[in-house]
């Protein structure tokens, strides 16, 4: 199996979708769930998405493809931009989706006010490399499809000097860590408050871009 990186394009989107829903799992994403992956939430999650494609000149979607199967095995949302953007306006496009009537509303508002908190204070409105989301299909997890994504995110970050943010699941830490992201907060959710048994962890991550040799 070889692993290729390539541009999503338009027709992508049903897969991004169906990839997003199968990978997160466990945790406070149990919490979150919108329920079965009916037609109706596969088209909300991939409009939403297409509308940033389509509509934000600085939205960087790219897929990993099994070069064998040709299938589709990882996704990502990057944003990179080199201006300030009004923050107030980001928070409105990136905001939550409506809650669903599946999810635990306290685990929904506590995650979704950190992630405002996150990237209204933390993260800021500054030139950045953001990475949305990123996550591999969970039958290729393991296999280097997400180092793919973070190397390419991180060469686009040194090529437009930006510093590189992202919220990390506790998954993607180590990941996010050889490729030089350091910790600058965490929050911990406590799930026995949600008649969960454990916790789960949120890392806030900053890379500083690196030099491009010339
Ligand atoms: C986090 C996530 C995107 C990582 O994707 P991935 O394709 O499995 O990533 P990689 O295979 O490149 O690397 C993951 C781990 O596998 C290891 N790895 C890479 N290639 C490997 C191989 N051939 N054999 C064994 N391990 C390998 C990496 O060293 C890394 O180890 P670490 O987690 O201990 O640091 C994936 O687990 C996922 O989608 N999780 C659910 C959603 C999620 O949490 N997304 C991140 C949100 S911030």
């Amino acid at each position: 199996m070889v692993l290729e990186l390539h541009p999503m394009v338009e027709t992508d989107f049903d897969d991004f979708a169906r990839i997003s829903r199968s990978s997160f799992q466990g945790g406070i994403a149990d919490l979150l769930t919108l329920g079965d992956l009916t037609p109706e939430v596969l088209a909300s999650t991939r409009d939403r998405h297409l509308g940033h494609f389509r509509d934000d000149p600085h939205s960087r979607y790219v897929k990993v493809v099994d070069s064998d199967t040709k299938a589709i095995v990882a996704v990502a949302y990057w944003e990179i931009r080199q201006e300030e953007r009004p923050m107030e306006q980001f928070l409105e496009d990136t905001g939550p989706v409506p809650i669903p009537p599946t999810a635990h509303p306290e685990a929904w508002e506590e995650f979704f006010g950190y992630l405002t908190h996150a990237r209204r204070n933390v993260m800021g409105n500054g030139p950045i490399a953001f990475l949305h989301l990123l996550t591999t299909h969970p039958d290729y997890q393991r296999r280097g499809a997400g180092a793919i994504i973070m190397k390419w995110g991180c060469e686009q970050a040194d090529k437009y000097r930006v510093r590189a943010f992202l919220e990390a699941s506790q998954k993607g830490k180590g990941l996010y860590e050889k490729f030089g992201f350091k910790e600058v907060e965490r929050k911990v959710f406590d799930l026995s408050k949600w008649g969960g048994d454990s916790v789960d962890i949120m890392t806030l991550m900053f890379r500083d871009a690196e030099p491009v040799p010339s």
